[in-house]
């Protein structure tokens, strides 16, 4: 039995939620026009002036595009024809190709080159075409403003001081003062209107070397003006001796978030999205928080919940050592066990996984008991190193999203406490009218190609499985 990409019945509910639609588009509409009055004046106030004013639309509802985007590591093959979204390197170069006037960067570190961790190898290519394209950026007059964490993980990047040459601007936010955290946010805003927002690094590695997924909205002004004031939050605390404004002053407000989502429709479909964030303390209240998007998600599914995240630990890494973090583990029980929604999480696993993670996996999975009406699978996704086993942070299903019933949610964040209560990550959620072609349905489709690809392997496999950390303290058999 094959329950986690086992076609669900059509919720009736979908009907319904087309009507309500409608009725909250109309609502909306004027809710959205007014969010965009403001949001002109904070590009003024806070940015050079580089798009025109973006919304003064005659219609309410913004005709926008949505692609899936992803990458795959070299070598990885499903052995069948399968579908897949965009191809990242692809998606990255319509984006600076269209770009005219500004694009901004978030991005937890920069390293597009193999030099830059001492690795020769001609996967970096991709890579090394990316960061030429973007040194090119201002000399066709586009400007470009950059952000990274202090904390990083590329002590020795030279793509940053490159790009400074050129005229990019730079400022690295020090969330190791800030919140003891890290910014671990990965975005582009492209002339206002376009916006990626994914698991991927500014890293070579992300392109060749490294499984990634992300999404990019084309032409949804809104959209990208709401994420330009993430992506201010960082600008201004990246100012030297920057402390975080308490509360942040009102031009960071939104009014797009769970309660109010931006009508759009993507591709033809009719949508509703809003962007949430993390840490609390960089959220205005109006902020959908990262983690109460998760949680009501996961609360709000009535048939599954699909997750693929590449560390699942419900504890605190860094900031407690190891303190005991059971929100979203909880919430996922739950849901399972009070109200028979199915639950199948895929976690990654690569040679420098940490083996803390394991007793946790292994528990979710032992509560699994269809029988019972109690289904939560776990699976490991593991990613072959082969001759590629000499590069760092590599060779990973490093995915962060979330699919249910009802959302989609493409996120940055590991799902482990830190990066919900001191590091800065973003995510995407929407909600969408059923259709075949719609990227809620894309992104089931690509979470049901994964499980049951030959690289995801239940636990008691685990043993044969020596890519992955696991292998060594996995049971060669079903422990009772
Ligand atoms: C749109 O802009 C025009 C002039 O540029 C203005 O007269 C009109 O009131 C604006 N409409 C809205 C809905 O803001
Ligand atoms: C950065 O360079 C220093 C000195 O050249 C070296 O010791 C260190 O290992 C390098 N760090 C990384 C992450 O490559
Ligand atoms: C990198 O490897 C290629 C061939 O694999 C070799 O020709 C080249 O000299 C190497 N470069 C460095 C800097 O080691
Ligand atoms: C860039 O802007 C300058 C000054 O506005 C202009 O002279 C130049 O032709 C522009 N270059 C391009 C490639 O558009
Ligand atoms: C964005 O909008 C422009 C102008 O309406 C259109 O030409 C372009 O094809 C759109 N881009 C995408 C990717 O939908
Ligand atoms: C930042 O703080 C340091 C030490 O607290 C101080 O020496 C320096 O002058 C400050 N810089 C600015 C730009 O305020
Ligand atoms: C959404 O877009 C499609 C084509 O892109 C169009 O046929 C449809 O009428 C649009 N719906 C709304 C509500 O604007
Ligand atoms: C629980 O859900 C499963 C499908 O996921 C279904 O087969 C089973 O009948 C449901 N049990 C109850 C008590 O609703
Ligand atoms: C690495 O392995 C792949 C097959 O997995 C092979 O096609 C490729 O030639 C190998 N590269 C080297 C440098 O050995
Ligand atoms: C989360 O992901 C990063 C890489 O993106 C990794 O280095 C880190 O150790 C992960 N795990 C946890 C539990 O935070
Ligand atoms: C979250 O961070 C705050 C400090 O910003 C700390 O006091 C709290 O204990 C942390 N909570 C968890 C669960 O790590």
């Amino acid at each position: 039995m094959f329950l986690c990409s086992q076609d669900s019945k059509c919720p009736v509910s979908a009907l319904l939620a087309a009507g309500c639609l409608l009725v909250l588009g109309i609502l909306l509409a004027v809710a959205v026009i007014e969010t965009l009055k403001n949001e002109d004046r904070i590009h003024e106030a806070l940015n050079p002036p580089q798009t025109p004013p973006c919304c003064n639309q005659s219609g309410p509802i913004e005709q926008s595009s949505i692609v899936l985007v992803e990458s795959f590591p070299l070598g990885v093959d499903y052995g069948r024809k399968v579908k897949a979204g965009v191809n990242l390197f692809e998606a990255w170069k319509d984006l600076l190709s269209s770009a005219s006037k500004q694009i901004d960067v978030a991005s937890f570190y920069w390293c597009l080159t193999g030099e830059d961790i001492s690795v020769n190898s001609s996967s970096d290519t991709p890579g090394r075409e990316i960061l030429e394209e973007f040194k090119a950026l201002p000399s066709r007059n586009v400007s470009v403003r950059v952000v990274t964490s202090i904390p990083t993980l590329a002590p020795n990047s030279t793509d940053l001081k490159a790009l400074k040459e050129q005229g990019v601007q730079i400022r690295r936010v020090n969330f190791g003062r800030l919140t003891k955290g890290i910014l671990h946010s990965k975005f582009w805003i492209v002339d206002g209107k376009h916006v990626y927002i994914g698991s991927a690094n500014m890293d070579w590695r992300a392109l060749t070397q490294v499984k990634e997924l992300g999404v990019v909205i084309y032409n949804s002004s809104a959209l990208a003006a709401d994420l330009q004031k993430i992506f201010q939050s960082y600008w201004v605390t990246g100012r030297s001796n920057a402390s975080i404004p308490d509360p942040w002053p009102s031009d960071y407000d939104t009014d797009i978030n769970e309660e109010r989502p931006l009508l759009l429709n993507l591709s033809g479909v009719e949508s509703k999205a809003y962007i949430t964030a993390s840490p609390p303390v960089f959220c205005p209240d109006s902020r959908t928080r990262d983690l109460d998007a998760i949680l009501s998600a996961i609360r709000g599914a009535q048939d599954f919940i699909h997750v693929a995240v590449m560390e699942f630990y419900p504890a605190s890494k860094f900031f407690h050592h190891h303190g005991y973090w059971p929100v979203i583990e909880d919430a996922l029980k739950r849901s399972a066990v009070d109200r028979n929604v199915s639950v199948c999480l895929l976690v990654s696993c690569g040679q420098e996984t940490d083996p803390a993670v394991w007793p946790f996996i292994r528990s979710l999975d032992a509560l699994n008991s269809p029988s019972d009406n109690i289904n939560i699978a776990v699976r490991v996704f593991v990613i072959p190193a082969g001759n590629q086993s000499h590069m760092p942070y590599s060779r990973v299903n490093h995915n962060k999203y979330l699919v249910t019933d009802k959302v989609a949610y493409v996120g940055t964040s590991n799902w482990s406490a830190d990066y919900f209560n001191t590091t800065a990550g973003v995510a995407l959620v929407l909600s969408q009218d059923a259709s075949g072609s719609s990227f809620h349905q894309q992104l089931r489709a690509v979470f049901d190609r994964d499980w049951s690809s030959r690289y995801s392997h239940p636990l008691a496999d685990l043993h044969r499985i020596h890519d992955c950390a696991f292998s060594t303290s996995a049971p060669s058999q079903h422990e009772t």
